[in-house]
């Protein structure tokens, strides 16, 4: 692991049981917390797609978090990417499936210049139901997506699987 990784690392706490029993649901709000590690993160995050993207996309909620941080050390905007109904102008909407309902993100449909290349962000990459859903919005946006940087990304739960398929660049600064 690089330094920002093990620092990353050190402070994600693991919850047995939550959300529900045999599911052990890993907290990154001690990051967050953590001045100089949600630099570091947000740095770490951005430095691979350097020059190659002109906003963040942030996916609420705690998405938000790490594209705020992202956009100080980048210097560029962000895109909200929001629950469904937030959104007080003209939206464009995507469905996703959870576990035994459906959900939906938006984004204001003129936020940015057509074109724009968006690097998304979020904390946690697990199924990869929001993410993609998250990269269909902004394609059908008109703009472009740069690629897809997650802090910590949970094995086998096929995210990266559904986002290589669709042509995302994926990079995650941890693995579990
Ligand atoms: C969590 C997490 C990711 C998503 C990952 O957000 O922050 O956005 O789930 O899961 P997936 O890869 O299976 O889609 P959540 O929907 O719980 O919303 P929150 O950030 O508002 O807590
Ligand atoms: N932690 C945080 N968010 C998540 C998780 C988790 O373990 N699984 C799916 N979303």
């Amino acid at each position: 692991l690089t330094p920002e990784a093990a620092l990353v690392d050190s402070l994600i706490a693991s919850i047995p049981d939550f959300p529900e029993h045999g599911v052990t649901f890993r907290d990154l709000t001690p990051v967050f917390a953590d001045g100089p590690a949600l630099k570091a993160l947000a740095e770490a995050l951005t430095a691979p797609f350097a020059g190659r993207f002109d906003y963040l996309g942030g996916l609420e909620a705690r998405g938000f978090l790490i594209a705020g941080a992202a956009s100080l050390v980048s210097g560029a905007g962000v895109l909200s990417v929001r629950k469904a109904g937030k959104l007080p102008r003209a939206v464009l909407s995507q469905e996703y499936a959870l576990e035994y309902s459906t959900a939906a993100l938006e984004v204001h449909v003129d936020q940015l210049p057509p074109g724009s290349r968006v690097l998304i962000v979020d904390d946690v990459l697990a199924t990869g139901g929001t993410a993609l859903a998250a990269v269909n919005l902004i394609e059908r946006a008109g703009w472009q997506v740069a690629g897809f940087a997650v802090a910590l990304e949970l094995d086998g739960l096929g995210g990266r699987a559904k986002l290589e398929a669709r042509g995302i660049e994926t990079f995650s600064l941890l693995k579990y």
